[in-house]
């Protein structure tokens, strides 16, 4: 019966989008549309004395200027997890007092943008300045708290097992203790954060925005406006990346929103590159201490895990990089905590693997360091320590194929060829090293709905709220419908990223694939009831024989009992090729291996490219970008995505995806797990391995610049 699932096939939104004709949210063309230019602080820490606008009144065709001596009115909306929830936690205009640099101070209304922004620039500010906090180093960490993630991870950070004491530890046992360290990362979408508002009589509200969660912007705004949830109508078809930081609404789109309502004008607020840096989220830096200990046969006996991470003044979010530690590698004593510091900077959030991706570029650059210091090949030190169950959840996992990724990976690779000593393979004067890592990220779905119509004209329609943040889920869905209604993917029209349509659920956490799937494939069995037939084409001929238009079903899908019972968890294994001129302190990738376990998958080639994109911004993180803070005013030093370095074309080799495993029935009826961020875990140690075996160096900070090279 499998005939599409599993194939290649290419995006449905594929030519609506080289071609243009995809609408990105600021690109709506709504007639009255006012534009908004937001006005920033150029201090990080103390407060507004006077503003002065009257050069930017004077502007032919400026509106309205708000700030917080008149900031519209928005009501506090419940922020947690499940009903609403907004970054930053503090409504935007609600006190003249400055917690970071960038941060939003007001609002400039325009008939044109190019209007708005230069009254902007006229607005001149006076300011109390205290000196910002903006050095990780001289921060006062302290027990990191979850905040609100509490109810969406559902766990302490702290966790511990067994009752170490390295005094215990045999003298035969390898101890390896070491502290890595990630920098300051942007998401960095090709798409900017932008919005149009609409009013309509004060009464509803129609918002075009890229969002990946289409419903949870919905019941946010609903309560922040005071509306009904079915009077906010969201529109987002089509999002030009998120990475997480559109999973949740930031203080610009509030402010467009509210203003609007004020105004009584359909108004737009895009944020600049540089507005982005402070105002949409960013990856905290991370500061990591890993010791572990093994026995002389490889076997762990004790992991310890410590992560600092920082968060704003304003707001609570813990990069929580111990969370997969646990998952990893069985060990009788574990140890895990984190520590959080406030600093004068933007609010952090949500970044491709938060979490897992620091957190294993720690484990697994120290899983290499323990391999090297016992003399055991990396892989079977690694496959010696596979854990069956989830330590912390003390659940086994389903369907785990750790090991395959491990085995195929290594086979394929030639990795038995590896040279035995570091700095021992050269290709002219550049050294070539050889690296590998684990990676992996946890299985999770929510409740998610979906309709599917059948028409007379032979074709079929799926219509979901859940939206494609540009991972392929367009095209997914048509998969599985063609397959459930036995039609080719061409009759399948797939329709998402509007809030009237079914609850899709989200597009984070790796989730809409995971969440969807069953939900489609479940009204397309439904819809074949409906119309009394076993198969679509009956269906077709019965709907031209009756003249009838269509017949239609909605159906949900939930995670279900076997949700307790097992822990959910994708796992991969990245291996690669670098080139190093040391003289030059310049490294190239030139090859990649990655091998992924997600279970079922839906369309081979979405797939392997969604692997292909995290491994490309993994070699990002590891090679080139980093935001730092100019410790003066405390602003991100870049400011846009010439100055924010990383990977072009001519820095990614071929990459070659392989998947292996199988599908994961306790998980969900497909057997899908999600593969958005997957990919990225492990691929920064698996390039600093290669370095170290290229050239004898450790490198422990990220990222590994030409100028970390030489110190
Ligand atoms: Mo993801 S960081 O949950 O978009």
């Amino acid at each position: 019966m499998n005939q599409v699932i599993g194939t290649s096939v290419s995006r449905k939104d594929g030519r609506a989008k080289v071609t243009g004709s995809a609408t990105y949210a600021a690109e709506h063309i709504i007639p009255g549309l006012l534009h908004g230019y937001l006005i920033t602080s150029t201090i990080a820490k103390g407060k507004i004395q006077a503003i002065d606008s009257r050069k930017a009144q004077k502007i032919t065709g400026v509106k309205a200027i708000f700030t917080s001596q008149n900031s519209p009115k928005i009501f506090k909306p419940a922020n947690d997890y499940v009903s609403s929830k907004i970054y930053e936690a503090r409504l935007p205009l609600s006190d003249d007092i400055i917690y970071y640099a960038g941060q939003i101070i007001g609002l400039v209304i325009a008939d044109t943008f190019e209007l708005a922004r230069e009254a902007a620039h006229l607005i001149e500010i006076e300011y109390l300045r205290e000196t910002p906090l903006v050095d990780d180093q001289r921060a006062n960490y302290q027990e990191a708290i979850l905040g609100s993630w509490l109810s969406m991870v559902g766990q302490e950070i702290k966790f511990q097992t067994g009752q170490w004491d390295l005094a215990n530890a045999e003298i035969t046992d390898t101890k390896l203790q070491a502290t890595y360290r990630t920098s300051t990362q942007l998401n960095a979408p090709m798409e900017p954060h932008a919005i149009i508002a609409q009013w309509h009589n004060e009464e509803s509200v129609t918002v075009y925005e890229p969002t990946q969660w289409v419903t949870g912007f919905q019941r946010t705004y609903a309560q922040l406006f005071g509306l009904a949830t079915e009077k906010v109508h969201i529109i987002s078809p089509y999002l030009g990346g998120g990475f997480g930081s559109k999973a949740f609404p930031w203080p610009h789109s509030i402010l467009c929103i509210a203003v609007a309502r004020q105004l009584g004008q359909p108004l737009k607020v895009v944020v600049s590159r540089r507005q982005m840096t402070a105002n949409t989220g960013h990856r905290s830096q991370t500061e990591q201490m890993i010791r572990l200990v093994a026995n002389k046969e490889g076997m762990l006996q004790s992991v310890e895990h410590e992560a600092k991470s920082c968060t704003s003044v304003v707001d609570v979010f813990t990069e929580l990089c111990t969370a997969v530690t646990s998952a990893m590698y069985a060990t009788p004593n574990l140890s895990l905590n984190q520590q959080l510091a406030t600093l004068n900077i933007g609010t952090p959030g949500f970044m491709r693997a938060p979490g897992e991706n620091p957190g294993l570029w720690a484990l697994e650059s120290a899983m290499d360091e323990l391999a090297w210091a016992l003399q055991i090949d990396p892989v079977v030190l690694r496959l010696k320590n596979e854990t069956k169950k989830h330590q912390r959840k003390g659940l086994p996992f389903s369907a785990k194929h750790f090991a395959d990724c491990l085995d195929v990976g290594a086979k394929r690779f030639g990795w038995s060829n590896r040279a035995a000593q570091p700095r021992s393979q050269r290709q002219g004067d550049k050294l070539i090293g050889w690296g590998m890592a684990g990676s992996t990220y946890p299985g999770s779905r929510g409740k998610s709905s979906a309709k599917v119509r059948l028409l007379a004209d032979g074709t079929a329609h799926v219509l979901t709220s859940g939206n494609d943040m540009g991972t392929g889920s367009y095209t997914v869905l048509a998969v599985i419908a063609a397959e459930a209604l036995g039609i080719s993917v061409e009759q399948v029209r797939v329709e998402m990223g509007d809030s009237l349509l079914p609850d899709g659920w989200r597009a984070g956490g790796s989730q809409m694939t995971a969440s969807l799937t069953p939900a489609v494939q479940l009204a397309c069995q439904e819809v074949l009831k409906v119309a009394g037939v076993t198969t679509a084409n009956e269906a077709f001929t019965a709907l031209r024989q009756s003249g009838q238009a269509a017949f239609e079903a909605t159906a949900s899908s939930a995670p279900g009992a076997k949700a307790k019972e097992w822990a959910f968890q994708s796992w991969g294994a990245h291996f690669c090729e670098v080139c190093v001129d040391e003289e030059l302190g310049r490294v190239r990738i030139s090859r990649w291996l990655a091998v992924m376990d997600i279970g079922q998958v839906i369309n081979a080639k979405t797939a392997a490219s969604q692997v292909r994109g995290s491994v490309i911004m993994g070699i990002g993180q590891a090679l080139m970008e980093e935001s730092c803070l100019d410790p003066n005013n405390g602003y991100p030093v870049v400011y846009d995505l010439a100055t924010y370095h990383y990977p072009a074309h001519a820095d990614i080799p071929r990459i070659e995806v392989i998947f292996v495993g199988e599908p994961d029935l306790n998980f969900n009826p497909l057997g899908a797990r999600g593969l958005g961020e997957i990919g990225i875990t492990g691929v920064a140690p698996a390039i600093a391995n290669a370095i170290y075996h290229a050239t004898g160096k450790r490198f422990r900070n990220l990222p590994i610049t030409p100028a970390e090279f030489m110190t």
